[in-house]
């Protein structure tokens, strides 16, 4: 699929096939998705437990589902819980931002060197860093978008996800999620039961309401001929609710033993 049309087609799937599984090569494509997102400093806090459903004991399977999650974890046989390593810049204490510097990403013509890193971006940038009460909110920033390339690499794949939150305490326990480690979102895979429209694309507010332009209060202006261009590339797609969407919901409410 074209990257366009990935964008386009991802929407959160909440009616996964719960007998079909996901072939272990496609879970391999998510992670390694993952793997190569941008991260600040290179520090790569994102970490990420493959989670079968049906290796679940039925009781922590329980324990671990919000009642806004629960039937979206049922249905789908993969999950895979991202956390964020909070532990990463105390441990590495620069070494990552060194290996960008040894491999020709950051040159001394932008001012890098091991120097510039041991005396400045150490001590005045990633211990502080660090040690802020923001700290986990700039990992979080950077954990989501390393994320979210698995879950686009999801749809490319023919795959639907939803994100769920979860009862952090019992994965703790379950999973053998370390301290030093945040549990963020769970990613909830598996082939969809709903049609590849699911509906038509979700509610959003206008462009010009969220995004700005030189400030704040100047939005930016929507080019129409742009809107036509990712029309025609399948990255707009028609919004929801499309005709017989409640109807295909009923079918599927039905067919999976779901209140309707
Ligand atoms: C971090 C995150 C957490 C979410 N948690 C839940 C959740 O617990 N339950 C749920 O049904 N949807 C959850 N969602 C899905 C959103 O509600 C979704 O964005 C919304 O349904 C519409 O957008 P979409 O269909 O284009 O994804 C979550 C999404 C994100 C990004």
């Amino acid at each position: 699929m074209e990257f366009a049309e990935v964008l386009g087609i991802r929407r959160s799937i909440r009616y996964f096939d719960p007998e079909r599984p996901v072939e272990r090569e496609k879970i391999q494509k998510i992670l390694e998705a993952m793997r190569i997102a941008s991260c600040a400093m290179n520090a790569q806090w994102l970490r990420a437990i493959v989670v079968y459903r049906d290796d679940v004991p039925p009781e922590t399977m329980e324990a671990l589902k919000l009642p806004v999650a629960g039937v979206i974890q049922e249905l789908a046989p993969v999950h895979i819980y991202c956390c964020a390593d909070l532990s990463v810049i105390e441990r590495d204490r620069g070494a990552r931002p060194k290996e960008l510097i040894d491999v020709g990403a950051l040159n001394p013509s932008h001012g890098w060197s091991h120097r510039f890193v041991d005396e400045f971006v150490w001590p005045q940038i990633l211990e502080p860093l660090s040690k802020s009460p923001a700290y986990p909110i700039a990992v979080a920033f950077d954990v989501g978008g390393a994320a979210t390339q698995g879950l686009l690499m999801a749809f490319d794949e023919g795959l639907g996800a939803c994100w769920t939150a979860y009862n952090v305490e019992v994965a703790r326990e379950a999973f053998g999620i370390p301290d030093g480690w945040l549990p963020l979102h769970v990613m909830n895979v598996g082939y969809p039961l709903e049609s590849r429209e699911a509906g038509g694309q979700r509610p959003r507010q206008p462009l010009e309401e969220l995004y700005f332009e030189g400030r704040v209060g100047q939005p930016f202006r929507r080019d129409e001929a742009v809107v036509r261009e990712l029309e025609e590339a399948n990255m707009l797609q028609a919004s929801a609710p499309l005709p017989g969407r409640k109807e295909e919901v009923r079918e599927l409410s039905r067919k999976l033993g779901l209140p309707e």
